[in-house]
């Protein structure tokens, strides 16, 4: 398989669970590099639904190693919670998770900040997932975050986590909110981190010297490419770098050391949380929501839905280098009798064939549309592309050469078994 990032093309929930489970079959390691327990990916096996938050997917495949890199924010309490549903559910963790040293924490006051930060936002909120995302971040790149390392080592957590806790109670306080009990605070995020302690390494040697055995390495992306804070439709993103680049800050794999990006898009577009989405459409929402499909995985939200946006998804082709990708949720679009494509965006007489970067023109951005006659025939139990109706062939080819890659994957259900490989 080669060493191989996948990245979300749109604005996330594309589906990128089942598509990593289908890949992590060739992989000998997956790598979550970003993002915290905002994500939350969904894995059927048979009839067995898995959802996973911080821990990659692979680990759903005994022979897997899975990684949590040091770009990832980790909630203590949650990633124990996750395990120890893992192993309820039977599955092997011990011996196939390591958990980065340098991994900054999720701290309550995080938490706490985060729903303090959108109350005061308020019609302009961005909809976070309120896990205290952006804060984790915000403190790692001020530098004064607690890391993986520090919650390990008993003696320099609790200096550390006091002066944390001092500071944030006093920003909690003029906010109006209650301030944290440090004692309880400690106690919990040391069990945490007994817990966690196994699991602890430097996953930067790790992956060094599984690169040059020559093992095969899939490097998970969470969200999509227009959640990333330097290329998302900014401020209504998530604090990481969700598209390829991100892959190498935060597994600390060196970018030549990577062969391949895939791309994962949905059949349409769908966004959770406020921000622009220019497709948006209350048929393709209506029709989706009541097949009930599109509701949040993490916080059980229902999701935004909008026609395919090819200017989305080249613009993802721009930034990630995909070169494959793999188009989701296509048996969503099954009884359409007329499917709508989104190939440019107006404003006036302007006309853009890339997502502008400001945010007061992308809102007024109107679609220019290319008009796809619907397959109307159930897709979900074909298993190879010549037996898919020839109209969905024709859309799909039409929306893979839009995109300006390669299409190598169609999903036509949540099952692993639901995939046509090119
Ligand atoms: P945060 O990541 O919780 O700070 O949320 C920032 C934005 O990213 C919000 O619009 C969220 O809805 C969105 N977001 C965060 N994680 C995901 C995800 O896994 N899928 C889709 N949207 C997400």
């Amino acid at each position: 398989m080669a060493n191989t990032i996948l990245v979300g093309a749109q604005w996330g929930d594309e589906g990128k669970g089942k598509i990593i489970d289908v890949l992590t079959e060739s992989a000998d390691i997956v790598v979550r590099t970003q993002g915290g327990n905002n994500a939350g990916h969904t894995v059927y096996i048979g009839k067995q639904k898995y959802v996973l938050h911080l821990i990659p997917s692979g680990i759903l495949r005994p022979d897997t190693q899975c990684v949590i890199g040091n770009g990832v924010v980790i909630d203590p309490i949650g990633l124990v919670g996750e395990i120890d549903g893992l192993l309820k559910m039977g599955v092997k963790v011990n011996g196939n998770l390591f958990i980065s040293e340098t991994a900054h924490l999720v701290l309550p006051y995080h938490r706490e900040l985060d729903a303090q930060r959108e109350n005061l936002k308020g019609k302009n909120k961005i909809g976070t997932t309120k896990r205290g995302i952006g804060p984790a971040y915000g403190d790692k790149a001020a530098r004064v975050g607690i890391r993986v390392i520090d919650l390990i080592n008993p003696a320099r957590f609790e200096p550390v986590l006091k002066a944390r806790i001092k500071e944030n109670n006093e920003v909690l306080k003029a906010f109006g909110a209650k301030p944290l009990s440090f004692k309880k605070v400690l106690a919990d995020y040391r069990a945490a981190g007994d817990r966690l302690q196994p699991f602890v390494t430097n996953t930067v040697v790790m992956l060094d010297q599984a690169c040059r055995r020559g093992a095969d390495i899939l490097f998970e992306g969470a969200q999509g490419t227009f959640l990333d804070l330097d290329h998302g439709t900014y401020p209504y993103v998530t604090s990481s770098n969700t598209t390829a680049g991100g892959a190498c800050t935060g597994s600390g794999v060196a970018p030549n050391r990577m062969d391949c990006v895939v791309g994962v898009m949905k059949a349409y577009t769908t966004r959770v949380g406020e921000g622009p989405l220019p497709t948006e459409n209350a048929e393709i929402s209506d029709l989706l929501h009541g097949m009930g499909r599109e509701f949040g995985a993490t916080t059980g939200r229902a999701r935004r839905c909008g026609w395919f946006d090819s200017v989305a998804t080249r613009h993802a082709t721009m930034v990630n280098g995909i070169d494959q990708m793999a188009v989701t949720n296509v048996d969503g679009l099954d009884t359409l009798e007329t499917i709508k494509v989104c190939i440019g965006y107006r404003v006036g007489d302007t006309k853009y064939d890339y997502i502008p970067n400001d945010i007061e023109v992308l809102v007024q951005c109107e679609p220019i549309w290319a008009e796809f006659p619907g397959w109307r025939t159930p897709t979900q139990d074909v298993r190879s592309w010549k037996k898919l109706p020839v109209k969905a062939r024709s859309y799909l080819n039409a929306i893979a050469e839009l995109s300006g890659a390669e299409l190598a994957i169609v999903s036509v259900g949540p099952a692993r078994e639901e995939t046509i490989l090119l």
